[in-house]
């Protein structure tokens, strides 16, 4: 046997085998649960799970005991022999009885979506707030469930190796109710003083004057990608070490990042980039990630990055627009980026187009390849800048401050040196027209 064999023999043999389940009980059409299906068979792959089946099951709704009905669960108990599966993963979210009861029949290891995005959440935090983020979310979703765990627990003792456990630190799991309402207390007392930082390193952006910009969107929809194009674009040194991670799973991104984009004859501006949002993105997490997902409260313009290879991206913009309500960011104005534009242009669906193709306030490119780029920063800028107005200054010698401010960012026809000032002919922004209106003759 070649060494590379036995390395990957190795290999498959460390990736926990996952079975998924998932209950039809909606009204949901067939085409919008096998979706679902898939995001959770995406979701298990981004947790480092191998999913090695799927099992679905259609019923007028969930079982209170099992969620799924007792002929599928015994179905399931042969199905985890068979194939030797570590663990199982639901597609909606178990009630505790429910998860306490599968995990005592199946003697395996249960886990649901929302457990699962948690999961992924711990694996991906970087910074000390991420991880401080997601603990807490993790102990706040595990208070209500810890009275049906507690027998168990207290049997598991430590080392027990369950997915489950590993967030949130295994002796974390031992503690007592009391103890875990006191860590939260603690780390909710220490992700206030972080976001006391974040709030004056914010003060000090939005007292720069230097546009705002959020990147918002469904995760793996190319946030990350638009991001490192602006990068690539720009006028900056050390573009490489700028880049953020960009990869084809979800959840990729969990840390914001705020870069200065100056593009060539373009007014500069601040873009972040931050955590992908999910259908049913767990409320803990929501609350917890409320300081990093508030970047984007603060902006002046969202950029909604939409995968529109995707055939749910409806759902996608609908999923989006609803988690921009929740984090009170709904009142921003928003350029909807169709990404990925390239997988269906030329293509036979009626959906195909030649891009980039500008409709409104919506563009259809490909951050990836960079085509559309151009189109994008005009939009941005007559978002921004909105109307452009005929407008005479006179800008005294002592305000050389403003000269600058006006010159740069407008389209200067006419430049006269009077006694009193600089006179200068020009079509600016109404905002800028308002601001400088001391000077206006
Ligand atoms: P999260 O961090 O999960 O929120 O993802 P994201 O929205 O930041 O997505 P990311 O930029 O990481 O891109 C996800 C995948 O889509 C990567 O594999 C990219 O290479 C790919 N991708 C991004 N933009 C395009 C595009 O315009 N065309 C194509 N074909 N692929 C793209």
């Amino acid at each position: 046997m070649k060494a590379t064999e036995t390395f990957d023999t190795l290999v498959s043999i460390n990736i926990p085998k996952a079975i998924l389940v998932g209950l039809n009980h909606t009204s949901r059409d067939e085409k919008s649960f096998e979706h679902s299906m898939d995001e959770l068979e995406a979701l298990a792959k981004a947790c480092d799970l191998e999913p090695s089946m799927t099992i679905t099951q259609t019923l007028p709704h969930p079982d209170h005991a099992t969620f799924i009905g007792s002929g599928k669960v015994e179905e399931l108990k042969t199905l985890i022999n068979m194939v030797d599966a570590d663990i199982i993963i639901f597609g909606d979210t178990l009630s505790p009885i429910q998860l306490r009861n599968l995990e005592r029949i199946l003697d395996t290891e249960v886990i649901d979506r929302t457990g699962l995005i948690l999961q992924i959440f711990a694996k991906r935090a970087r910074t000390r707030e991420a991880r401080m983020q997601v603990e807490y979310a993790q102990l706040q979703f595990m208070l209500p469930r810890l009275a049906g765990m507690r027998t168990e627990l207290s049997r598991q003792g430590g080392g027990s190796g369950r997915l489950s456990n590993k967030g949130a630190g295994e002796k974390k799991l031992e503690l007592d109710r009391r103890r875990i309402e006191q860590r939260c207390a603690e780390l909710r007392r220490e992700l206030e003083n972080v976001e006391r930082e974040r709030d004056t390193q914010r003060a000090k952006r939005m007292n720069s004057d230097i546009p705002r910009i959020s990147l918002v969107g469904y995760t793996n929809a190319g946030k990350s990608t638009l991001l490192n194009s602006f990068i690539d674009a720009s006028h900056i040194e050390d573009k490489d070490n700028k880049k953020v991670m960009q990869k084809d799973m979800l959840f990729a991104t969990l840390d914001t990042t705020v870069r200065r984009i100056e593009l060539p004859g373009h007014r500069p501006f601040l873009l972040s980039d931050t955590v992908g949002f999910i259908d049913e993105l767990p409320t803990t997490l929501v609350k917890a990630f409320r300081s990093t997902l508030s970047e984007a409260v603060y902006a002046d313009l969202l950029l909604e990055v939409i995968d529109f290879s995707d055939p749910d991206y409806m759902t996608h913009i609908e999923i989006t627009e609803k988690t921009l309500q929740d984090i009170g960011a709904s009142k921003i104005p928003i350029i909807y980026v169709f990404n990925k534009a390239d997988l269906v242009a030329g293509g036979s669906e009626h959906r195909s187009m030649t891009i980039p193709h500008v409709r409104e306030d919506r563009i259809y490119m490909s951050a990836e390849n960079g085509i559309g780029l151009d189109n994008l920063v005009t939009m941005i800028e007559n978002t921004l800048e909105g109307e452009k107005v005929d407008c005479e200054f006179v800008i005294p010698y002592s305000d050389g401050a403003a000269l600058h401010d006006i010159t740069s960012r407008s389209e200067v026809s006419d430049t006269e040196y009077l006694k009193e000032g600089t006179h200068i002919t020009l079509k600016c922004s109404k905002k800028m027209a308002l601001k400088y209106i001391k000077y206006s003759v």
